[in-house]
C-alpha cells in the first residue's frame, strides 16, 4: 500500500505548490512585471591607462532603479534629496548632461545610473567631453623640450573641454538612441513615475536597469599583470582586456618596396599627414566631422588632385602619404610609425624625411581663415628647421594668394597644437607645419563629442534629394574645402620640389569632396563607396548605415556589421593612386605569379566596380597603398606603465543590455517572498511528516511491512 501513501503525499504537494501560485499572483503584481528590452543602446564603457580607470560600469547582475525623467531643477532635487524611492535611473535630456550634473550624480549614492537621450534639440551652445589640453603627457613638450611650453601653459587647446570622458563612473551610463524607445521608456515613466501634486507616485513603477558590467578594473598595469596570470595558469585563459589598436593607412606617389626595412633608398620623402580617429563620451559614437573628417576629406581630395600632374611630372622627392589611427588616446598610430622608423623596421628611414605637412582640423567655420602652426623650439634650435620652415610658410602664402582662402601664422612663440607631428618632433627635429582653422584654441565647439556631426561642419542638403543626389550635391562645406585642398595639394608639389608651371593644374574637384564628405559624415552605405570595396562587403546588407565608425577598433575582435574609417581611407586611396589592372580574381589575390606583377612594391584590391547596368564588374586595382599596424610600441616592449607611449586599453565585457519593467514595492515583494519561503517550508514539513507517519496514516491495510520489501 505504499502506492495508496505516496499518491497521497504527491496530492498533498500538489496542492499545497497550486496554493503557493495563487498566493502570489494574487497577493503581487508580479504578473505586470513585463519586460522591454531596449535595442539601439550605447553604453559607457571603461578604459584603462598606466595609472587610471575611467568611464562607467554596471555590477555584475546589472543595476536597477525607478525611472526619472529629469528636466528640471526641482527634478535634481528629488532625485538627489527628497524623492521617497531611491536609487532611481535618471534620464537625461541632453540639456542636462553637463560635467556639473554628472559629477553630482557620481557622488549621490540615490543614482543607479543614467540614460542620456541624444538629441541635438536642447544642445548647448558648446560641449566637450575631452580634457582641456589633449595627449598633454604624449606631446612633444615637456620637461626635456620646450618646458615652459608643456601642459598648454602657452596655448590652452579645449577650453571647452569638461574632462567628462576622463571621470570614472561607479554606475552605468548609456545613451539612447531610438526615438521610438525614448517614446517607450517616457510613457511608462508619464503612466507610473509621474508626481502627482508634488506627491510621491504609488507602486506599481518604471523601472529601468541596465547592464555593462566590466572585466578590467585599476589600471593596464594590474590588467595586463592579471591576464597573464591568466594564461599561464588557467586552461581556459580569459582575457580582461584589450590595447586600443587599428591600422594606419600609408601610399607614397612613387611606390616603395614593402618588404625592404629601414635605409634601403636615399629618396626623400615630403610626408603628408592626417589623423583617422576621434572619440567622445560614449563607446563607438564618435561622428569627429570637424575633428577629423575635415583632414582626411581634404588629405584624400588632394591627392585626387596632384595624382594627374604626379603622373605627368613627376617631382623630385618622394610625397608620402599618412593617416594616423589611434591618435585621441595619445598618438597610438603615430607613435608606433615612428618607433618603427627609429628602428629601422619601416620603409623609410627617419633620415629621409625632408618635411611633413599636417592637416589638423580644416573646418573652416569662421570665415575662410587658415593658420600654419609650426614648433618653436627646433625653428630656434635649428637654422636649417628655421630656414626650411620659413621657406614652407613663403610657399604657401603664395599659393594661398591664388586660391580663395586667407592663410596666415600665429606667433612664432606659439607651440604646435596637439598633432602627430608632435611625434616624428620627439624622435627628430624635422621641420613641418600643421594647417589649421584656429589661430589659438580650436574653433570647434564640440570637440570629441557625439555632436562634432554632419551639422557641426555645416553639411546640409536641400530638401528632397534622393541619396544618390545628396551624394553628388556640392554644398558649401564641400566647396570651401575644396579650396583648402587645392592648397594642400599644390603646397605639397612644390614641397616636393616640383616646377612651378604645373601648379595650376593641380585643382581639387568639389564633386570629389562633397562625395567624400557624404560617404564619411552621412552615409557610408552608397554607391560610390560601394564601387571602391571588395564584394563580399557590399553584397546586400553588411555595410551598416550611417558614417563609419572614427572610434579606434579592437583589431580581430568585432562587434557586428560595424565598419572602421581604416577600410574606407584605404579604398578610396587605392581608387585614387591606383591603376586597373586585368587580372582575374585569384590572380589579384596571387599576383607574385604573374612576372610583371609585384607585391613588394603593390598591394592588389578585388574591387566591386560600378554597380551601373552596363559595367563590367569587379577588377583587381594596383595600389601603392598599405596598412601597417597602429597598436602602441608600450605592449610590444611590455612595458604597461610607459610614459612615452600610450597605455590605453579596453575593458573586456560579456553583455551591454538596457530594460525596462514595472516593479513593486519593496514591502510587497518582501512580502511574496516570505509567504512564498513560509508556503514551502510548510510543505516540506507536511511531506516529511506524511512520509515519517505513513504506517501509522496508512496502516489500515493491514499488511506487514516487511512484505512489501
Ligand atoms: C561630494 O560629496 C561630498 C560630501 O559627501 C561633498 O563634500 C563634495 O563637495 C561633493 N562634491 C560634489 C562635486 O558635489
Ligand atoms: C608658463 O609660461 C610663462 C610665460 O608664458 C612662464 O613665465 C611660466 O614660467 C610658464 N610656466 C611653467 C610652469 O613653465
Ligand atoms: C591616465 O589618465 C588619467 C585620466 O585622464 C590621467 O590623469 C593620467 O595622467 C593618465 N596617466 C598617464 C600615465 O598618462
Ligand atoms: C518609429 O515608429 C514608427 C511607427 O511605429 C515608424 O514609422 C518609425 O519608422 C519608427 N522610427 C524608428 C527610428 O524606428
Ligand atoms: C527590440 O527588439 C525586439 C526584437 O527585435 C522587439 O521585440 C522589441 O520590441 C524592441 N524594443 C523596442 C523598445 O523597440
Ligand atoms: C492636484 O491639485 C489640484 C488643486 O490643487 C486639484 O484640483 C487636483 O485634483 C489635484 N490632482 C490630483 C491628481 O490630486
Ligand atoms: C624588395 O626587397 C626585398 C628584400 O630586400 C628584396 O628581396 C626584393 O627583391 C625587393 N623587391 C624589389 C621589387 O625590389
Ligand atoms: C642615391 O642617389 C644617387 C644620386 O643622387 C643615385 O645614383 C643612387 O643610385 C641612389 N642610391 C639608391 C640606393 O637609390
Ligand atoms: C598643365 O596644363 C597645361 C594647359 O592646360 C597643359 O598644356 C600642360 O600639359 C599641363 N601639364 C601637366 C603636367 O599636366
Ligand atoms: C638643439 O640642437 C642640438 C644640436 O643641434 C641638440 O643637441 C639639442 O638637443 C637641441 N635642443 C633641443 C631642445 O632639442
Ligand atoms: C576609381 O573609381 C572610378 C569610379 O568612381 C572608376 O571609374 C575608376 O576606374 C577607379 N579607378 C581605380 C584605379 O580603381
Ligand atoms: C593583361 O594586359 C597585359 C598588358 O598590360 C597583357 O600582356 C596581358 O595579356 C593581359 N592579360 C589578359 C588576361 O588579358
Amino acid at each position: 500500500m505504499r502506492k495508496m501513501e505516496k499518491l497521497i503525499s504527491i496530492n498533498c504537494v500538489k496542492l499545497l505548490i497550486t496554493a503557493l501560485f495563487y498566493t502570489c499572483v494574487s497577493c503581487s503584481s508580479v504578473e505586470q512585471k513585463i519586460y522591454v528590452e531596449l535595442n539601439d543602446t550605447v553604453p559607457c564603457v571603461r578604459l584603462l591607462n598606466a595609472t587610471h580607470q575611467i568611464g562607467c560600469q554596471s555590477s555584475m547582475s546589472g543595476d536597477t532603479g525607478v525611472l526619472h525623467v529629469l528636466e528640471s531643477e526641482s527634478d535634481l532635487d528629488w532625485i538627489l534629496n527628497t524623492g521617497p524611492h531611491p536609487p532611481y535611473m535618471v534620464i537625461m535630456e541632453t540639456a542636462f548632461f553637463s560635467r556639473s550634473v554628472m559629477l553630482r550624480m557620481k557622488n549621490s549614492s540615490r543614482v543607479a545610473g543614467v540614460a542620456v537621450i541624444v538629441s541635438r534639440t536642447g544642445l548647448a551652445e558648446n560641449f566637450s567631453p575631452h580634457t582641456t589640453c589633449p595627449n598633454q603627457n604624449t606631446g612633444v613638450y615637456s620637461a626635456k623640450y620646450g618646458p615652459e611650453l608643456a601642459n598648454c601653459n602657452v596655448t590652452t587647446w579645449n577650453p571647452l573641454g569638461n574632462g567628462l570622458s576622463y571621470e570614472d563612473f561607479a554606475f552605468p551610463v548609456f545613451a539612447l538612441k531610438d526615438e521610438n524607445q525614448t517614446q517607450v521608456i517616457r510613457k511608462c515613466y508619464e503612466d507610473h513615475n509621474l508626481r502627482l501634486n508634488g506627491s510621491a507616485p504609488q507602486y506599481p513603477l518604471c523601472a529601468m536597469q541596465l547592464f555593462s558590467h566590466m572585466h578590467a578594473v585599476t589600471d593596464t598595469v594590474t590588467c595586463m599583470r592579471r591576464t597573464d596570470l591568466q594564461n599561464r595558469f588557467s586552461i581556459n585563459p580569459e582575457i580582461l582586456c584589450d590595447p586600443l589598436n587599428d591600422y594606419n593607412v600609408w601610399a607614397s606617389t612613387r611606390p616603395l618596396n614593402n618588404s625592404a626595412k629601414g635605409q634601403t633608398t636615399n629618396e626623400s620623402f615630403v610626408i603628408a599627414a592626417t589623423r583617422l580617429d576621434g572619440r567622445s563620451f560614449f563607446w563607438q559614437e564618435a561622428p569627429a566631422a570637424e575633428g577629423t573628417v575635415s583632414g582626411i576629406v581634404t588629405l584624400l581630395a588632394a591627392v585626387q588632385a596632384l595624382y594627374p600632374v604626379i603622373q605627368l611630372a613627376p617631382p623630385p622627392r618622394n610625397i608620402f602619404f599618412a593617416f594616423f589611427q589611434g591618435e585621441a588616446f595619445d598618438y597610438i598610430g603615430s607613435s608606433k610609425m615612428v618607433y618603427d622608423m627609429e628602428r629601422k623596421e619601416f620603409v623609410i628611414d627617419l633620415n629621409n624625411v625632408h618635411s611633413m605637412l599636417e592637416i589638423g582640423q580644416v573646418g573652416l567655420r569662421n570665415g575662410r581663415d587658415l593658420w600654419m602652426h609650426s614648433d618653436p623650439i627646433s625653428r630656434m634650435n635649428s637654422s636649417s628647421v628655421e630656414e626650411e620652415v620659413s621657406d614652407m610658410m613663403k610657399n604657401m602664402h603664395s599659393i594661398a594668394a591664388g586660391l580663395n582662402v586667407s592663410l596666415d601664422e600665429p606667433p612664432a612663440s606659439q607651440p604646435l597644437p596637439p598633432s602627430s607631428f608632435q611625434r616624428f618632433l620627439r624622435a627628430r627635429q624635422i621641420p613641418g607645419l600643421v594647417l589649421a582653422d584656429h589661430r589659438t584654441s580650436f574653433v570647434n565647439r564640440y570637440y570629441e563629442s557625439m555632436y562634432d556631426d554632419a551639422e557641426n561642419l555645416n553639411v546640409s542638403y536641400p530638401p528632397n534629394l534622393s541619396p544618390e543626389e545628396k551624394l553628388v550635391y556640392e554644398t558649401e562645406a564641400a566647396k570651401s574645402l575644396a579650396e583648402v585642398a587645392t592648397l594642400v595639394a599644390r603646397s605639397l608639389y612644390k614641397q616636393a620640389g616640383g616646377d612651378d608651371s604645373n601648379l595650376n593644374n593641380i585643382t581639387a574637384d568639389p564633386k570629389i569632396v562633397a562625395q567624400l564628405l557624404y560617404g564619411f559624415v552621412i552615409q557610408k552605405n552608397n554607391s560610390w563607396f560601394q564601387s571602391l570595396l571588395p564584394p563580399d562587403l557590399t553584397k546586400k546588407g553588411i555595410l551598416s548605415s550611417g558614417p563609419p565608425q572614427f572610434y579606434i577598433g579592437l583589431g580581430p575582435r568585432t562587434y557586428g556589421p560595424v565598419h572602421s574609417v581604416t577600410l574606407f581611407v584605404q579604398h578610396i586611396m587605392a581608387n585614387l593612386t591606383g591603376t586597373v589592372t586585368n587580372l582575374t580574381e585569384t590572380q589579384c589575390q596571387k599576383p607574385d605569379d604573374i612576372s610583371t606583377e609585384n607585391k613588394d612594391l603593390y598591394a592588389y584590391f578585388w574591387v566591386s566596380g560600378s554597380t551601373a547596368v552596363n559595367s563590367s564588374g569587379p577588377f583587381c586595382v594596383r595600389a601603392p597603398v598599405r596598412l601597417s599596424k597602429a597598436m602602441s610600441p608600450a605592449f610590444e616592449r611590455q612595458e604597461y606603465g610607459s610614459q612615452d607611449y600610450s597605455t590605453w586599453t579596453e575593458s573586456r565585457w560579456k553583455s551591454i543590455r538596457a530594460r525596462v519593467f514595472l516593479v513593486a514595492s519593496r514591502e510587497l515583494e518582501m512580502l511574496t517572498l516570505g509567504v512564498g519561503v513560509a508556503v514551502l517550508l510548510l510543505s516540506l514539513l507536511v511531506t516529511y511528516f506524511l512520509s515519517s507517519k505513513a504506517e501509522l496514516l496508512f496502516s489500515s491495510a493491514r499488511e506487514t511491512p516487511t512484505t512489501t520489501y
